[in-house]
């Protein structure tokens, strides 16, 4: 692995004001990556308090191990999946948490490592996967996916609108040969939008096709649900997501694990009141302040939301 750059956590103030409500708690950072968060807490926490960190990424989970050596006895790190978090919990024999922290998508470190193949800054193997074990990759995607399915990726995932001509262009050049690389892929996209619209397009068919491989939607819905069954009342979930498809289901998840009604689908028939699970902290989400954007570009599309799980009756 080549030398992990340590970055600043994103909102890393508003992550520890929301997240932290009992200093001898345990908590969940679920998207570890460094361990930048993970750090800051385990600064706060008394000698009691414990962090359980989860990546899929092996040279997260190295970085984080050497960054957090001085914690050892107080962290714990796991390889996995944040959408397993009831599993990884119940494995180490921790059936509730205090607070579980999700920084979603992927690190600086992951985006400037070239052989991870998720940036199109420069001409690597079509790859993208946190994960190096899982078998779908980025180049399977491009071959091998049909034209429809590739533009609704595009469309759904990068809210792309010249979604249908990238693909159509995408399938056209693989009848000759096989895309491989992140190089041919952007030179497709080129071939579509150039002038000054081609970076942004590039960021949006890179961040589609991620999300395609790594599965991070469906991880997130998962993980909201089984997240709010493992916190202790009083206890709070805290995401950082970086585009809106996530916050829209971030803020859309929170809402119905708050509602205190549930609609009967049917005019005549009255509302059920339901125990609400969950009660929202954050009604708009938080963002980054103009010196923490100005220091660091990754925090200027950051929205925190937080939750806190219902005290029972
Ligand atoms: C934005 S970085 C987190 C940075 C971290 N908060 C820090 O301060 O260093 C996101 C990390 O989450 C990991 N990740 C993304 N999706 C995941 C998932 N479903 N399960 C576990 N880890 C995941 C990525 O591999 C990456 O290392």
């Amino acid at each position: 692995m080549e030398e992990y750059i340590y970055h600043t956590p994103v909102l890393l103030q508003e992550v520890l004001k929301y997240l932290l409500t009992e200093k001898n708690g345990f908590y969940v950072d679920g998207t570890l990556g460094g361990g930048g968060h993970a750090k800051a807490l385990l600064e706060q926490l008394d000698h009691s308090g414990k962090v359980i960190g989860i990546d899929l990424d092996n040279d997260a989970l190295e970085a984080s191990r050497k960054n957090l050596e001085y914690y050892r006895e107080r962290f714990i790190s796991v390889k996995g999946n944040f959408k397993n978090i009831k599993s990884v919990l119940s494995q180490l024999g921790i059936n509730s948490v205090q607070g579980i922290l999700l920084d979603l998508g992927v690190s600086s470190f992951q985006i400037d490592s070239a052989e991870k193949g998720f940036s199109f800054r420069s001409d690597a193997p079509l790859d993208m996967r946190m994960d190096r074990s899982q078998k779908l990759d980025a180049r399977h995607i491009l071959n091998q996916y049909d034209e429809q399915s590739l533009a609704e990726i595009f469309r759904k995932y990068g809210e792309e609108k010249q979604a249908n001509r990238i693909a159509k262009t995408v399938v056209r050049y693989r009848i000759n040969r096989r895309i491989e690389s992140t190089g041919q892929l952007s030179a497709l996209v080129e071939q579509v939008i150039g002038g000054r619209f081609l970076i942004k397009t590039l960021a949006r068919i890179f961040q589609s096709v991620r999300i395609e491989v790594n599965g991070e939607i469906e991880n997130l819905r998962l993980a909201i649900k089984d997240s709010a069954d493992v916190l202790n009342p009083g206890g709070r979930i805290v995401i950082i997501s970086y585009h809106s498809l996530e916050d829209r289901l971030v803020k859309e998840s929170f809402r119905s694990l708050s509602a205190k009604m549930i609609s009967s689908g049917n005019k005549i028939v009255p509302d059920i009141p339901v125990q609400p699970v969950l009660k929202i902290m954050t009604k708009k989400p938080v963002t980054a302040s103009e010196k923490e954007t100005a220091e660091n570009i990754r925090a200027r599309s950051a929205k925190l939301r937080a939750a806190e799980k219902v005290q029972e009756n």
